[in-house]
């Protein structure tokens, strides 16, 4: 039973409370790691897969199989593994005995992925796994490699018998991580090799911010209590803000990919449209993968403006020069590791966006996203409107009533204090939980309001850690439940909405970079996307 399904099943009181864990893995299962030396497998992949297994989500035997260039034996493997988890704080010490116990189920397989001779042996070599601990033969493939090599595995897959298209069981299941193309034509040209070899339901196209608790509260949140959907809507609502701010910039050789990529191919076509998409969608008629999926690409689909045409009016990009940062100084970005000297990609990025429907039209979305900013803060806020009749107006120094324009700036202490508009903000991350602010009378004679915090807090409500993304989206994808992947359509209506910015930056002169300093906030230019929204972009 999927997930969404037993959710549904216990609200319509159909089922029993299930035992703990509640969900697992059922049947025996091949992972296979393709890209297994890389950094994604060491720091999110592997960790993930132990704490899993520690938390007994898999309930048959399994093996997974790295696959990479390097020579190396699978002890080595393991040990390399078991080192970048403690590394990486998701091991420690009173670990080792486990780690041993799961380290058993791993094993290395040296392959040249790009060549196509290297797949009988690969295949002769899993078959004989997969015998040995009687696994029946359902595998999962996991593409973690450079994308360039995407079309190649899965093409290698089909032709070595390893992926299958046409059988149902055992099953043949492919994650590709992102990024899915790098603009509308290559993504769909991606789309269409894969799905010349395989399946839509084999087809896991992972972003992992749909793995995050809180991402996946934002669905729990709005559908699962009757006040405060009523809310989101144009009537109510003056904007919403999406940032998504790193503090981090190019560490290791993170530049060899970033500088061909930049902020808006790499977070905000997936992950800042995601968030979007959930925030803006209609209820679904159920929380099944399609019905999720279908209302998602809706919102896309009316994402506006579409055409790129007067682009710098409502996009702004930006790239970091050198500053500070908690306290340290810190490189401009062309001076990073394998980053071009003369680099014009955007390690910034605001937009102001309009979603085209019923319910959100005229609502300004505003998206920011930026390396080596001032604060590591993911959050969606929703804006609300002020009151329609503005009872509680501030009375300035000589009596007048306070507009705004009395020059006290945003903290404007004139007579008693303005009713702020109300603010909801889901915090992603860190200190993850919602927020709601609002006005409340201040103690005492006279009658003057100030700002005031609801909070709930993840880690005051719940005693449980919240589970690594890669955590869940592994277990789904064990379990063949797609929810929290992306669909074909969903990708490729992002790249649709995305690609006409990118064109329409590449006919303009280079830009004037760098913008912003290490450890701002961003380009002041952003701040005139704000333009008749009620706020500024929000303080961290
Ligand atoms: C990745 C981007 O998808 O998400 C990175 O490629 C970014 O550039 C990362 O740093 C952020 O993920 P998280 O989970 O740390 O917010």
């Amino acid at each position: 039973m999927a997930v969404s399904e037993i959710i549904q099943a216990k609200a319509a009181g159909q089922v029993e409370p299930p035992p703990s864990p509640p969900v697992q893995v059922a049947e025996p299962f091949a992972l296979i790691i393709f890209g297994a030396t890389g950094a994604l497998t060491h720091s999110k992949l592997l960790p993930a897969l132990f704490s899993l297994w520690r938390g007994d989500f898999f309930g048959s035997p399994f093996v997974i199989v790295g696959v990479g260039r390097r020579d190396k034996n699978d002890n080595q493997f393991r040990d390399e593994l078991r080192e970048a988890a403690e590394a990486h704080g998701r091991m420690h010490a009173g670990d080792r005995e486990a780690w041993e116990r799961f380290a058993g189920n791993v094993v290395y397989h040296r392959a040249d992925f790009t060549a196509a001779d290297s797949y009988g042996k690969f295949a002769e070599r899993l078959e004989a796994l997969e015998k040995e601990r009687g696994l029946g033969g359902n595998r999962l493939f996991y593409l973690a490699t450079d994308p360039d090599r995407f079309p190649l595995i899965v093409e290698q897959l089909a032709a070595a018998n390893l992926a299958r298209r046409e059988a149902d069981r055992p099953w043949t299941r492919v994650v590709i991580e992102k990024p899915f193309g790098k603009d509308l034509a290559s993504a769909r040209a991606l789309d269409e090799h894969v799905l010349r070899f395989l399946r839509e339901e084999q087809v896991f196209r992972i972003d992992h911010y749909l793995g995050k608790e809180t991402v996946q509260n934002l669905l729990s949140f709005r559908f699962g209590n009757a006040i405060f959907d009523p809310l989101f809507n144009n009537r109510y609502v003056d904007h919403v803000q999406i940032t998504m701010a790193e503090v981090g910039g190019m560490e290791g050789r993170r530049g060899a990919y970033y500088d061909g990529a930049g902020a808006l191919r790499d977070v905000v076509q997936n992950h800042l449209l995601q968030l979007l998409a959930l925030v803006a969608m209609e209820p679904p008629a159920s929380l099944g993968a399609k019905d999720v999926h279908d209302e998602k690409v809706k919102v896309l689909r009316n994402l506006v403006p579409r055409d790129g045409q007067e682009v710098n009016r409502w996009v702004v990009r930006g790239q970091y020069g050198a500053g500070t940062v908690d306290g340290r100084p810190v490189l401009a970005y062309r001076e990073e590791e394998a980053v071009a000297r003369n680099s014009a990609t955007e390690t910034y990025v605001a937009l102001r966006l309009g979603v085209d429907t019923w319910r959100w039209a005229g609502v300004p979305f505003l998206l920011r996203a930026g390396k080596r900013l001032g604060r590591g803060v993911t959050e969606v806020a929703i804006e609300f409107k002020q009151p329609p009749l503005r009872l509680f107006t501030a009375v300035t120094q000589n009596g007048n009533l306070c507009d705004r324009t009395c020059n006290c700036g945003a903290d404007c202490r004139c007579g008693i204090a303005h009713a702020e508009p109300s603010v909801l903000a889901f915090r992603i991350q860190p200190d993850e939980g919602i927020s709601l602010s609002f006005s409340a009378k201040e103690p005492g004679m006279q009658l003057a309001l100030q700002p005031v915090r609801m909070d709930f807090l993840y880690g005051k409500s719940f005693r449980q850690v919240l589970p690594e993304a890669y955590e869940r989206l592994l277990l789904d994808a064990l379990r063949g439940d797609a929810t929290l992947f992306m669909r074909s359509d969903e990708v490729t209506t992002a790249w649709e909405f995305i690609t006409p910015i990118l064109e329409a930056w590449q006919g303009q002169p280079a830009p004037d970079f760098p913008n912003y300093a290490a450890g701002s906030w961003g380009p002041v230019e952003a701040d005139r996307l704000m333009s008749g929204c009620q706020r500024e972009w929000r303080q961290f």
